[in-house]
């Protein structure tokens, strides 16, 4: 290598650190024309590199990407229309400039037609090289572009797919197909690696060309995978993709083979493999680099459907726990309820009736239905606290002795001290701890009034006392609806919170008046 090309290495060198200068490579068997372009090249802010021979440029485009290519038409070895057949063939992806002297110019035209861009005629001024090369490197650019645009839609169409569908055999299937179109593959599969048997499984096959075999053979994936963990690329053509099947053979018709990997977080879950049979297509570098982001969506898409499976499943035994605990509240409340029913022989039913009576009301006051929820278990506990009070005196057919009186009224107490230690009853407790209370502050244990009484104490207040009047008891026998309803209007303001004191009453009566209908008349109290 001379001086001058060593120099022109340097310079070069220097640009491409400064930013993104276009890269160019001289071919050329005349070390001055060599140095000039080399020189004035520099200068403009190109990166620039020089060889003296076709074979030699071609080491240079395998190694490294250029965007454009200045080569001189005649030279030994490899002439220039040879090192333009070989870049077309091997697909190197270069714009090609021919430079050539007068009695060459036919040529230069003949090869412009195989796929050159343009061409110099020597001896060339410098303004009309720069023009040549910038209009050049504008056209590369435009290219690269749209070559970049086109992978952006397909990646976009890709990821669309990814986002819209929570069928991984369909995304898979989406990917796959966008890798045939990308590089132009007779059939693509994807294989993902199976735990169980610690092997690569086809999952999604695709095939688009009649031409391609029926039978594939599978890819040797220890050899796949050694080579991926080196970072190797996996690119090969006709025969020499042997090594990469498990027989040592390509497949007979084979014109080229691609593999990339599938990685979901740093771990290898699949490979993506694409196979060329028509003659002369080959995969090259660029082909690769798309299909490996198109592995990287088909990842993404197989982690978010791992991601999917794991949230529902979650989820579901959220739900299965939820429900268990729902269960066990709700005989949790069955079981005080058939305590309390058992220790006081007229309360049977009592609890049940109250719960019915507060929902009325709870659902005529259109409540949230959690609330009612709740409305309706407090009224089914609300007497829980009688589970302590003795069963000959609940049971007592004449009037309690003031002692009796003290004691019985400590139910409410009672009840509150049974709940508290059981954090899945607490919103239990205001029902059972308030529904003796009176609105004007008359009522026990603590002599609450009006609003702050809890809500559903007011409510479970005058259900309770509906269903005491209209039932039966050890003292009396079960009074008439009509006057029930009456002394709850009387007690209104009083015991009762009026509004919803009004609003039972005719709430009560509409349901009554709906139980007739249906011919329920045993159910509602006469
Ligand atoms: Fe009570």
């Amino acid at each position: 290598m001379s001086r001058a090309d060593d120099g022109a290495r340097a310079t070069a060198a220097a640009t491409t650190d400064a930013g993104d200068a276009a890269r160019i490579l001289v071919v050329d068997d005349e070390r001055v024309i060599r140095e000039i372009l080399a020189e004035f090249l520099t200068l403009e802010g190109f990166s620039v590199h020089t060889v003296e021979d076709g074979e030699k440029a071609l080491t240079e485009l395998r190694i490294r990407p250029y965007d454009l290519l200045i080569t001189d038409l005649k030279m030994p070895r490899l002439s220039g229309l040879q090192l333009l057949e070989r870049i077309t063939t091997e697909r190197l992806g270069v714009l090609t400039v021919l430079m050539t002297g007068f009695g060459t110019v036919e040529t230069a035209i003949e090869a412009m037609k195989k796929g050159a861009y343009d061409y110099l005629l020597k001896p060339f001024k410098v303004e009309e090289v720069i023009h040549v090369v910038r209009r050049a490197l504008y056209r590369q650019r435009l290219q690269a572009e749209n070559i970049r645009l086109r992978e952006a839609l397909t990646i976009y169409r890709v990821s669309e797919a990814i986002a819209l569908s929570r069928d991984i055999d369909h995304v898979l299937d989406v990917v796959l197909h966008a890798a045939i179109d990308e590089v132009k593959a007779d059939v693509a599969t994807l294989h993902l690696h199976d735990q169980r048997s610690d092997s690569y499984q086809e999952r999604v096959k695709v095939v688009a060309s009649d031409d391609a075999p029926r039978g594939l053979p599978s890819p040797a994936f220890g050899t796949l995978l050694e080579q991926f963990a080196q970072g190797a690329p996996i690119l090969a053509h006709g025969g020499k993709a042997g090594r990469y099947f498990t027989e040592d053979a390509a497949p007979a018709e084979l014109s080229s083979f691609a593999a990339v990997p599938l990685h979901v977080r740093s771990h290898l879950v699949g490979v993506l493999n694409v196979f060329s049979f028509t003659p002369g297509k080959k995969f090259d570098e660029g082909h690769r680099k798309m299909l490996s982001v198109l592995a990287s969506r088909a990842a993404s898409a197989i982690d978010n459907a791992r991601l999917m499976s794991e949230l529902v499943e979650s989820n579901t035994s959220l739900i299965r726990a939820n429900s268990s605990l729902e269960e066990m509240f709700q005989q949790t409340i069955a079981g005080f309820a058939q305590a309390l029913e058992e220790s006081d022989l007229y309360t049977r039913g009592h609890s049940e009736r109250v719960a019915v009576y507060s929902e009325i009301l709870g659902r005529g006051l259109t409540l949230p239905d959690a609330e009612i929820r709740r409305i309706v278990q407090a009224g089914v506990m609300h007497d829980v606290g009688k589970i302590g009070v003795r069963y000959d005196m609940l049971n007592k057919p004449g009037k309690l002795t003031p002692e009796e009186v003290a004691v019985f009224r400590q139910h409410p107490e009672k009840g509150k001290r049974i709940l508290d230690p059981v954090p899945c009853l607490h919103g239990l407790i205001d029902g059972c701890w308030c529904h003796h209370e009176w609105f004007d502050g008359g009522g026990y244990p603590r002599g609450l009034s009006g609003q702050s009484i809890p809500l559903v104490g007011r409510i479970v207040a005058i259900a309770d006392a509906y269903d005491a009047m209209t039932s039966d008891r050890a003292y009396r026998r079960a009074l008439p609806h009509e006057v029930a309803v009456g002394e709850i209007e009387r007690c209104a303001g009083t015991q009762f919170d009026p509004e919803l004191a009004e609003a039972f009453v005719r709430l009560i009566e509409a349901w009554r008046q709906g139980m007739r209908e249906r011919g329920h008349d045993s159910l509602i109290p006469r």
